[in-house]
């Protein structure tokens, strides 16, 4: 199931609607999108919707609505009215509500010629994917029968908002590009979207383990040892910087007492990091993320917890020399299979070798994460399914939202609605 604290947000970009400045919330669970309007008191009609205070106030109340009520928006509904107070003033039924704000946002899938993958990808169909459990937004767990009859499990990744889709096909090509490795997760397929063709997502082994941001945590030394050559091999062999470490995505398992890096959607080739990150050298972006991860873990501490954009502010040499000075008392939900000061050693340790190693000049031959969004492809998938509340026992659903035999059965809700023809529909 995914976290019910993720199930709902905003998209990245807000979209205008009827010349009005609005935002489109999504539901991972049903995977339908809703054109949210907040009414600030203070605001007049003609309030400065593009305010940054206010902005952030609306969707502080749409946040706390849909929390307070993941499942009251029936089918069919396509937008709501809140107040200022979180109460639900109006539902729209209007279909245009999503064609104008879909127009805006939803992704134009790419051909496989498009997105330019390597020869080797493999793909698959998304209705060969039997989904058995939702992971996180845009993450299924799912099976599927490979070459030999075997039933493989995959975690299948895939998009619905259009601002994803360039990090998104960078990280896909990526992992068809990199080298098998332990700690990385093994690419599995690439997903066609069963109508159009078009590139949806890919699908990873499925790693069952967690991530390293909920108690009670478990780090063992050797994992940051692993982390360490990983990030090396990443940036100086394959120049590739991953962009974004941080304890969400890393992930282990204690049962077979492995470690895997995962989420290489903001990856970059090192010489192509942009020049405002120059400052932070951009050689050592992970470095430093790995360190800040770290400390995290350990410490528990939110507030040295960056992101990348922030750590890359500062020089790496006052970065090492403030390591020591940091508040390294480990959390009493955080469990280590040696004392703090060695995994404080060995991470200064690798940032003084990395520094020296930084002005090396790497070759880039990972892949271009560049894809392409000409703006002329129509709509390629639907994505909406029931939501979890819904499911049928029994009733095997498939990765593209709909019932293993196509058609709903006895006693499944019927999950069509005005929107799967409208916005999305002209494939
Ligand atoms: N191969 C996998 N096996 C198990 N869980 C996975 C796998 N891939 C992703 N996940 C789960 O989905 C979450 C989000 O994946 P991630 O690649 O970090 O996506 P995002 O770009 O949305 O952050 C991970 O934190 C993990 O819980
Ligand atoms: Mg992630």
């Amino acid at each position: 199931m995914i976290p019910p604290a993720c199930r709902f947000a905003p998209a990245v970009a807000p979209v205008v609607v009827e010349d009005e400045t609005r935002r489109l919330w999504f539901d991972y669970d049903s995977r339908r999108a809703f054109v949210v309007r907040v009414l600030l008191k203070a605001e007049d009609a003609d309030g400065d919707d593009t305010d940054l205070k206010s902005f952030q106030k609306k969707g502080k109340v749409a946040g706390e609505w849909f929390q307070k009520h993941p499942d009251e928006l029936g089918l069919g509904i396509t937008g709501i009215e809140l107040s200022e107070d979180a109460e639900l003033l109006s539902k729209s039924y209007d279909p245009a509500l999503i064609s104008a704000a879909g127009q805006q946002l939803f992704p134009l899938y790419p051909t496989l010629a498009e997105a330019q993958l390597p020869g080797h990808a493999k793909t698959i169909l998304r209705s060969e994917l039997v989904e058995l459990d939702r992971l996180w937004r845009n993450v299924d767990l799912v099976s599927f029968t490979n070459e030999s009859g075997e039933t493989e499990r995959a975690a299948f990744k895939y998009y619905t908002e259009m601002a994803r889709g360039q990090s998104h096909l960078g990280e896909h090509k990526l992992l068809l590009h990199l080298p098998p490795h332990p700690n990385l997760l093994r690419y599995t397929r690439t997903v066609l979207d069963e109508n159009s063709g078009r590139v949806v997502g890919l699908c990873t082994e499925y790693f069952p383990g967690r991530d390293l941001t909920t108690a009670p945590i478990i780090f063992k030394l050797s994992w940051l040892e692993q982390l360490m050559r990983l990030v090396d091999e990443l940036n100086l062999t394959a120049g590739i910087a991953h962009s974004d470490i941080r304890p969400a995505n890393l992930m282990v398992d204690e049962t077979t007492d492995t470690f895997k890096l995962l989420d290489f959607g903001h990856s970059r080739h090192i010489g192509g990091l942009s020049d405002n990150m120059e400052a932070g050298r951009p050689q050592l972006v992970d470095v430093q993320a790995v360190v800040v991860a770290v400390y995290t873990i350990i410490t528990q501490q939110k507030s040295l917890s960056t992101g990348v954009d922030e750590c890359n502010e500062r020089a790496i040499q006052s970065f090492e020399a403030e390591i020591p000075s940091w508040d390294w008392r480990q959390h009493k939900d955080t469990k280590l299979d040696h004392p703090v000061s060695e995994y404080q050693r060995v991470l200064s340790d690798w940032v003084a070798t990395r520094q020296k190693m930084a002005d090396a000049k790497h070759t880039c031959t990972g892949c271009d994460n560049s894809g392409s969004e000409d703006g002329q492809n129509p709509w390629a998938a639907t994505w909406e399914r029931p939501a979890t509340k819904h499911l049928v026992p029994g009733v095997v659903m498939l990765a593209n939202g709909k019932p293993a035999d196509g058609v709903p059965q006895a006693g499944t809700p019927t999950v069509e609605s005005p929107l799967r023809d409208v916005g999305r529909g002209s494939v």
